[in-house]
Protein backbone atom coordinates (compact mmCIF):
# COMPACT_ATOMS: atom_id res chain seq x y z
CA UNK A 1 0.00 0.00 0.00
CA UNK A 2 1.22 3.42 -1.04
CA UNK A 3 2.38 5.40 2.07
CA UNK A 4 0.35 8.66 1.32
CA UNK A 5 2.53 10.90 4.35
CA UNK A 6 5.51 10.66 2.42
CA UNK A 7 4.36 11.50 -1.11
CA UNK A 8 5.16 14.34 -3.27
CA UNK A 9 4.25 17.80 -2.33
CA UNK A 10 0.11 18.32 -2.05
CA UNK A 11 -1.71 18.97 -5.20
CA UNK A 12 -2.84 22.61 -5.56
CA UNK A 13 -6.07 23.06 -7.97
CA UNK A 14 -5.67 26.32 -10.02
CA UNK A 15 -9.02 26.05 -11.29
CA UNK A 16 -11.73 28.17 -10.61
CA UNK A 17 -14.06 27.02 -8.06
CA UNK A 18 -17.70 26.22 -9.58
CA UNK A 19 -20.76 27.88 -8.93
CA UNK A 20 -22.43 26.40 -5.25
CA UNK A 21 -18.72 25.47 -3.94
CA UNK A 22 -17.61 27.05 -1.00
CA UNK A 23 -14.03 27.51 -0.97
CA UNK A 24 -12.10 30.32 1.15
CA UNK A 25 -12.74 33.24 -0.36
CA UNK A 26 -16.73 32.67 -0.74
CA UNK A 27 -18.18 36.21 0.16
CA UNK A 28 -20.61 34.68 2.45
CA UNK A 29 -17.71 33.36 4.78
CA UNK A 30 -17.40 37.29 5.35
CA UNK A 31 -19.96 37.27 7.92
CA UNK A 32 -18.67 34.60 10.24
CA UNK A 33 -15.87 35.09 13.13
CA UNK A 34 -12.28 33.93 11.78
CA UNK A 35 -9.36 33.40 13.81
CA UNK A 36 -6.67 34.87 12.11
CA UNK A 37 -3.60 34.64 15.02
CA UNK A 38 -2.89 33.11 18.51
CA UNK A 39 -2.55 36.21 20.69
CA UNK A 40 1.21 35.91 21.70
CA UNK A 41 1.64 36.45 18.05
CA UNK A 42 0.79 40.15 18.23
CA UNK A 43 3.93 41.70 19.52
CA UNK A 44 3.41 44.67 21.84
CA UNK A 45 0.44 46.68 20.27
CA UNK A 46 1.43 45.42 16.86
CA UNK A 47 1.05 45.94 13.87
CA UNK A 48 0.66 42.60 12.64
CA UNK A 49 -0.20 41.37 9.57
CA UNK A 50 -2.75 38.54 8.44
CA UNK A 51 -5.01 37.49 5.41
CA UNK A 52 -8.38 36.50 5.91
CA UNK A 53 -10.30 35.29 3.04
CA UNK A 54 -8.10 36.45 0.41
CA UNK A 55 -7.92 39.76 1.93
CA UNK A 56 -5.14 41.69 4.04
CA UNK A 57 -5.65 43.32 7.37
CA UNK A 58 -3.48 44.95 9.90
CA UNK A 59 -3.95 43.88 13.23
CA UNK A 60 -2.92 46.28 16.09
CA UNK A 61 -3.97 47.87 19.49
CA UNK A 62 -4.90 51.26 19.24
CA UNK A 63 -5.39 53.46 22.26
CA UNK A 64 -5.27 50.34 24.20
CA UNK A 65 -7.92 48.37 22.02
CA UNK A 66 -8.10 46.05 19.44
CA UNK A 67 -7.93 46.79 15.56
CA UNK A 68 -8.24 44.97 12.23
CA UNK A 69 -7.68 47.83 9.54
CA UNK A 70 -7.52 47.08 6.00
CA UNK A 71 -3.75 46.85 5.15
CA UNK A 72 -3.67 49.34 2.35
CA UNK A 73 -2.97 52.64 2.91
CA UNK A 74 -5.36 54.51 1.04
CA UNK A 75 -2.96 57.44 -0.18
CA UNK A 76 -0.22 55.46 -2.15
CA UNK A 77 -1.69 51.80 -0.82
CA UNK A 78 1.44 50.98 0.98
CA UNK A 79 0.58 48.07 3.55
CA UNK A 80 -0.22 49.33 6.66
CA UNK A 81 1.27 46.80 8.77
CA UNK A 82 4.47 47.83 7.74
CA UNK A 83 3.85 51.37 9.98
CA UNK A 84 3.97 51.57 13.34
CA UNK A 85 1.61 51.81 16.62
CA UNK A 86 2.33 55.97 17.63
CA UNK A 87 0.69 57.71 20.38
CA UNK A 88 -2.46 55.11 19.86
CA UNK A 89 -2.77 55.83 15.93
CA UNK A 90 -0.77 53.34 13.12
CA UNK A 91 1.02 55.41 11.25
CA UNK A 92 1.94 54.39 7.40
CA UNK A 93 5.59 53.69 6.94
CA UNK A 94 5.17 55.49 3.85
CA UNK A 95 4.26 59.65 4.43
CA UNK A 96 3.54 59.01 8.03
CA UNK A 97 -0.68 59.46 7.42
CA UNK A 98 -2.42 58.28 11.04
CA UNK A 99 -5.01 56.03 11.26
CA UNK A 100 -7.61 55.31 14.26
CA UNK A 101 -9.53 52.16 15.46
CA UNK A 102 -12.36 52.69 13.31
CA UNK A 103 -9.80 52.95 9.83
CA UNK A 104 -10.53 57.07 10.48
CA UNK A 105 -7.55 58.89 8.94
CA UNK A 106 -6.75 61.39 11.93
CA UNK A 107 -3.73 62.47 10.48
CA UNK A 108 -2.35 63.95 7.45
CA UNK A 109 1.42 65.53 8.36
CA UNK A 110 1.98 67.10 4.80
CA UNK A 111 -1.06 68.92 5.23
CA UNK A 112 0.20 70.61 8.73
CA UNK A 113 -1.87 70.02 12.31
CA UNK A 114 -4.98 72.55 11.07
CA UNK A 115 -5.36 70.63 7.71
CA UNK A 116 -8.77 69.46 6.88
CA UNK A 117 -8.82 65.43 6.62
CA UNK A 118 -11.08 64.10 3.49
CA UNK A 119 -13.31 61.10 4.25
CA UNK A 120 -11.43 59.62 1.11
CA UNK A 121 -8.15 59.43 3.28
CA UNK A 122 -10.18 56.73 5.37
CA UNK A 123 -8.94 52.77 5.69
CA UNK A 124 -11.67 50.04 6.03
CA UNK A 125 -11.98 48.71 9.30
CA UNK A 126 -13.40 45.08 9.73
CA UNK A 127 -17.07 45.11 11.48
CA UNK A 128 -15.19 43.43 14.56
CA UNK A 129 -12.06 42.06 16.43
CA UNK A 130 -11.80 40.14 19.53
CA UNK A 131 -10.07 37.98 21.73
CA UNK A 132 -11.02 34.62 22.57
CA UNK A 133 -10.14 31.38 23.40
CA UNK A 134 -5.88 32.60 23.55
CA UNK A 135 -7.03 33.93 19.89
CA UNK A 136 -7.45 37.18 17.85
CA UNK A 137 -10.84 36.79 16.08
CA UNK A 138 -11.92 38.94 12.79
CA UNK A 139 -15.50 39.73 11.36
CA UNK A 140 -15.02 41.04 8.38
CA UNK A 141 -19.32 41.79 8.10
CA UNK A 142 -21.44 41.63 10.60
CA UNK A 143 -21.47 38.12 11.79
CA UNK A 144 -24.65 35.74 11.56
CA UNK A 145 -23.14 32.99 14.09
CA UNK A 146 -21.91 34.13 17.74
CA UNK A 147 -18.10 33.11 18.84
CA UNK A 148 -17.84 29.52 19.20
CA UNK A 149 -17.84 28.30 23.13
CA UNK A 150 -15.35 26.06 24.12
CA UNK A 151 -15.80 25.87 28.03
CA UNK A 152 -12.68 23.49 29.06
CA UNK A 153 -10.74 26.86 28.14
CA UNK A 154 -12.03 27.97 31.57
CA UNK A 155 -12.00 25.39 33.41
CA UNK A 156 -8.87 24.97 36.03
CA UNK A 157 -9.54 20.80 35.74
CA UNK A 158 -7.90 20.81 32.65
CA UNK A 159 -4.36 21.54 31.07
CA UNK A 160 -4.12 23.70 28.02
CA UNK A 161 -1.85 21.62 25.02
CA UNK A 162 -2.15 24.56 21.95
CA UNK A 163 -0.45 22.50 18.57
CA UNK A 164 1.93 24.78 16.42
CA UNK A 165 0.12 26.11 13.99
CA UNK A 166 0.37 24.30 10.20
CA UNK A 167 -1.18 25.79 7.26
CA UNK A 168 -2.64 23.48 5.46
CA UNK A 169 -3.27 22.91 1.53
CA UNK A 170 -6.87 22.84 2.01
CA UNK A 171 -9.99 24.96 2.22
CA UNK A 172 -11.05 25.34 5.71
CA UNK A 173 -14.83 23.51 4.88
CA UNK A 174 -13.25 20.35 4.31
CA UNK A 175 -11.24 20.37 7.28
CA UNK A 176 -14.35 20.68 9.52
CA UNK A 177 -15.82 18.20 7.11
CA UNK A 178 -12.29 16.01 8.27
CA UNK A 179 -12.78 16.81 11.80
CA UNK A 180 -16.54 16.08 12.09
CA UNK A 181 -16.25 12.95 9.48
CA UNK A 182 -17.12 9.28 11.50
CA UNK A 183 -16.02 6.69 8.88
CA UNK A 184 -12.48 7.30 8.20
CA UNK A 185 -11.63 6.51 11.89
CA UNK A 186 -10.81 2.52 11.57
CA UNK A 187 -9.06 3.24 7.55
CA UNK A 188 -7.14 6.58 8.55
CA UNK A 189 -5.89 6.45 11.85
CA UNK A 190 -5.18 3.00 12.93
CA UNK A 191 -1.04 4.13 13.50
CA UNK A 192 -2.76 6.36 16.36
CA UNK A 193 -5.96 5.73 17.79
CA UNK A 194 -8.77 3.71 15.83
CA UNK A 195 -9.63 0.11 16.72
CA UNK A 196 -9.34 -1.76 13.08
CA UNK A 197 -12.65 -3.56 14.09
CA UNK A 198 -13.99 -0.52 14.36
CA UNK A 199 -15.72 -0.20 10.75
CA UNK A 200 -19.31 0.26 11.39
CA UNK A 201 -20.85 3.30 11.46
CA UNK A 202 -24.21 3.06 14.34
CA UNK A 203 -27.17 5.27 13.96
CA UNK A 204 -26.75 8.21 15.84
CA UNK A 205 -28.63 11.61 15.98
CA UNK A 206 -28.21 15.05 14.76
CA UNK A 207 -29.47 18.05 16.94
CA UNK A 208 -29.57 21.46 14.75
CA UNK A 209 -28.87 24.71 16.33
CA UNK A 210 -28.71 27.92 14.12
CA UNK A 211 -26.03 27.63 12.31
CA UNK A 212 -24.83 25.02 14.30
CA UNK A 213 -25.49 21.05 15.43
CA UNK A 214 -24.49 19.03 17.79
CA UNK A 215 -24.14 14.69 17.62
CA UNK A 216 -23.21 12.68 20.13
CA UNK A 217 -22.01 9.20 19.21
CA UNK A 218 -20.20 5.63 20.80
CA UNK A 219 -18.01 3.70 19.57
CA UNK A 220 -14.24 1.81 20.32
CA UNK A 221 -10.77 2.95 20.05
CA UNK A 222 -7.69 2.11 21.85
CA UNK A 223 -7.32 3.67 25.14
CA UNK A 224 -5.99 7.29 25.67
CA UNK A 225 -3.06 5.86 27.32
CA UNK A 226 -1.89 3.43 25.01
CA UNK A 227 -2.97 5.87 21.96
CA UNK A 228 0.18 8.13 23.09
CA UNK A 229 2.88 4.85 22.05
CA UNK A 230 4.24 4.31 18.87
CA UNK A 231 2.35 1.56 17.56
CA UNK A 232 2.22 -1.09 14.49
CA UNK A 233 -1.20 -0.77 12.76
CA UNK A 234 -1.66 -4.47 12.52
CA UNK A 235 -1.21 -4.48 16.30
CA UNK A 236 -4.21 -5.15 18.46
CA UNK A 237 -4.34 -3.44 21.67
CA UNK A 238 -6.82 -2.66 24.35
CA UNK A 239 -9.74 -1.18 23.36
CA UNK A 240 -12.39 1.11 25.25
CA UNK A 241 -15.90 2.74 24.67
CA UNK A 242 -15.30 6.50 24.07
CA UNK A 243 -18.30 8.82 23.99
CA UNK A 244 -17.84 11.48 21.25
CA UNK A 245 -19.56 14.85 21.27
CA UNK A 246 -19.07 17.32 18.82
CA UNK A 247 -20.60 20.83 18.02
CA UNK A 248 -20.04 22.52 15.05
CA UNK A 249 -20.31 26.56 14.82
CA UNK A 250 -20.14 28.07 11.06
CA UNK A 251 -18.39 28.78 9.50
CA UNK A 252 -16.20 26.11 10.16
CA UNK A 253 -15.35 25.57 14.41
CA UNK A 254 -15.44 21.96 15.68
CA UNK A 255 -15.78 21.49 19.59
CA UNK A 256 -14.98 17.63 19.98
CA UNK A 257 -14.95 15.91 23.49
CA UNK A 258 -13.71 12.82 23.48
CA UNK A 259 -14.55 10.99 26.90
CA UNK A 260 -13.18 7.39 27.86
CA UNK A 261 -15.24 6.65 31.06
CA UNK A 262 -12.82 3.21 31.46
CA UNK A 263 -9.73 5.98 32.30
CA UNK A 264 -12.25 8.48 33.69
CA UNK A 265 -10.49 10.91 31.17
CA UNK A 266 -11.89 13.65 28.56
CA UNK A 267 -9.52 15.09 25.87
CA UNK A 268 -11.13 17.85 24.14
CA UNK A 269 -9.79 19.01 21.16
CA UNK A 270 -10.80 22.52 19.81
CA UNK A 271 -10.50 23.22 15.72
CA UNK A 272 -10.15 27.28 14.79
CA UNK A 273 -9.72 27.42 11.54
CA UNK A 274 -8.32 30.15 9.32
CA UNK A 275 -9.43 30.44 5.94
CA UNK A 276 -6.00 32.07 4.76
CA UNK A 277 -7.15 31.66 0.74
CA UNK A 278 -8.67 30.09 -1.89
CA UNK A 279 -5.89 27.16 -0.77
CA UNK A 280 -4.53 27.45 2.32
CA UNK A 281 -6.11 27.36 5.80
CA UNK A 282 -4.01 28.06 9.14
CA UNK A 283 -5.51 25.62 11.84
CA UNK A 284 -5.26 26.57 15.80
CA UNK A 285 -5.98 23.29 17.20
CA UNK A 286 -5.73 23.23 21.33
CA UNK A 287 -6.30 19.77 23.36
CA UNK A 288 -7.77 20.67 26.73
CA UNK A 289 -7.30 17.35 29.14
CA UNK A 290 -8.11 16.23 32.38
CA UNK A 291 -6.19 13.35 33.02
CA UNK A 292 -2.31 14.59 32.45
CA UNK A 293 -0.60 16.60 34.82
CA UNK A 294 0.53 20.49 33.87
CA UNK A 295 4.15 19.62 33.37
CA UNK A 296 6.40 20.03 29.99
CA UNK A 297 7.05 16.39 29.51
CA UNK A 298 3.32 16.03 29.98
CA UNK A 299 2.12 18.57 27.57
CA UNK A 300 4.67 17.88 24.99
CA UNK A 301 3.84 14.12 24.56
CA UNK A 302 -0.17 15.57 24.30
CA UNK A 303 0.94 17.58 21.43
CA UNK A 304 2.56 15.17 19.55
CA UNK A 305 0.23 12.52 19.37
CA UNK A 306 -2.12 15.24 18.55
CA UNK A 307 -0.08 16.54 15.61
CA UNK A 308 0.90 12.73 14.50
CA UNK A 309 -3.37 12.09 14.16
CA UNK A 310 -3.46 15.63 12.07
CA UNK A 311 -0.62 14.65 9.88
CA UNK A 312 -2.90 11.15 8.98
CA UNK A 313 -5.68 13.50 7.82
CA UNK A 314 -3.68 16.09 6.59
CA UNK A 315 -2.06 13.73 3.87
CA UNK A 316 -5.61 12.92 2.41
CA UNK A 317 -6.98 16.26 2.64
CA UNK A 318 -4.03 17.63 0.68
CA UNK A 319 -4.53 15.35 -1.94
CA UNK A 320 -8.36 16.54 -2.87
CA UNK A 321 -7.83 18.45 -6.15
CA UNK A 322 -10.25 21.12 -5.50
CA UNK A 323 -10.25 23.12 -2.12
CA UNK A 324 -13.66 23.72 -1.80
CA UNK A 325 -16.84 21.49 -0.16
CA UNK A 326 -19.97 21.48 -2.84
CA UNK A 327 -23.42 22.48 -1.10
CA UNK A 328 -25.33 20.33 -3.50
CA UNK A 329 -26.17 17.59 -2.08
CA UNK A 330 -26.27 15.46 -5.28
CA UNK A 331 -22.68 16.71 -6.21
CA UNK A 332 -21.05 13.65 -3.75
CA UNK A 333 -22.41 10.54 -2.56
CA UNK A 334 -23.92 10.46 0.94
CA UNK A 335 -24.43 7.24 2.75
CA UNK A 336 -26.63 7.11 6.18
CA UNK A 337 -23.17 7.04 8.16
CA UNK A 338 -22.46 10.80 6.63
CA UNK A 339 -25.38 12.62 8.21
CA UNK A 340 -22.83 14.51 10.26
CA UNK A 341 -21.14 16.07 7.62
CA UNK A 342 -23.90 16.70 5.45
CA UNK A 343 -25.40 18.46 8.28
CA UNK A 344 -22.17 20.64 7.89
CA UNK A 345 -23.24 20.68 4.49
CA UNK A 346 -26.62 22.10 5.26
CA UNK A 347 -25.64 25.12 7.77
CA UNK A 348 -23.36 26.27 5.02
CA UNK A 349 -25.26 26.58 2.38
CA UNK A 350 -28.20 28.31 4.56
CA UNK A 351 -25.30 30.76 5.74
CA UNK A 352 -24.81 31.32 1.86
CA UNK A 353 -28.24 31.78 1.19
CA UNK A 354 -28.49 34.51 4.05
CA UNK A 355 -25.46 36.22 3.88
CA UNK A 356 -25.32 36.68 0.08
CA UNK A 357 -27.31 39.76 -0.45
CA UNK A 358 -25.30 41.41 1.81
CA UNK A 359 -21.96 40.43 1.25
CA UNK A 360 -19.58 40.67 -1.90
CA UNK A 361 -19.02 44.84 -1.34
CA UNK A 362 -15.94 46.14 -0.79
CA UNK A 363 -15.96 47.77 3.07
CA UNK A 364 -13.88 50.48 2.14
S1 LIG B 1 1.11 55.42 1.33
FE1 LIG B 1 0.50 55.58 3.36
S2 LIG B 1 0.80 57.63 3.85
FE2 LIG B 1 1.31 57.50 1.77
FE1 LIG C 1 -9.24 12.16 11.20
Amino acid sequence: MTDITETSAPITSTDVTPAGWLDNEHPALRRGWHPVARVDELAGDGPLPVRLLGEDWCVARLDGRLAALRDTCPHRLAPLSLGAVVDGSLQCAYHGYRFDGAGRCVEIPALGRDGAIPSRANCGAAWGVTEHLGLIWIAPDEPLVDLPVVPEHDDPLFVHCPLPVVEWRASAAQMADNFLDLGHLAFLHLATFADPADVLVGDYDVERDGFGFSVRYRHRTKALADSHAESDPEERHRTVERESYWIFTAPHHVYLRLSYPDEEAVLTISFCHQPVDRGRTRVFVTDYRNDIADTPDDVEDAVSFQMAVAAEDRAILERLRRKAVPLDPTVEFHSRADRITLEMRRVLRELVDVAEPTTGKDPT
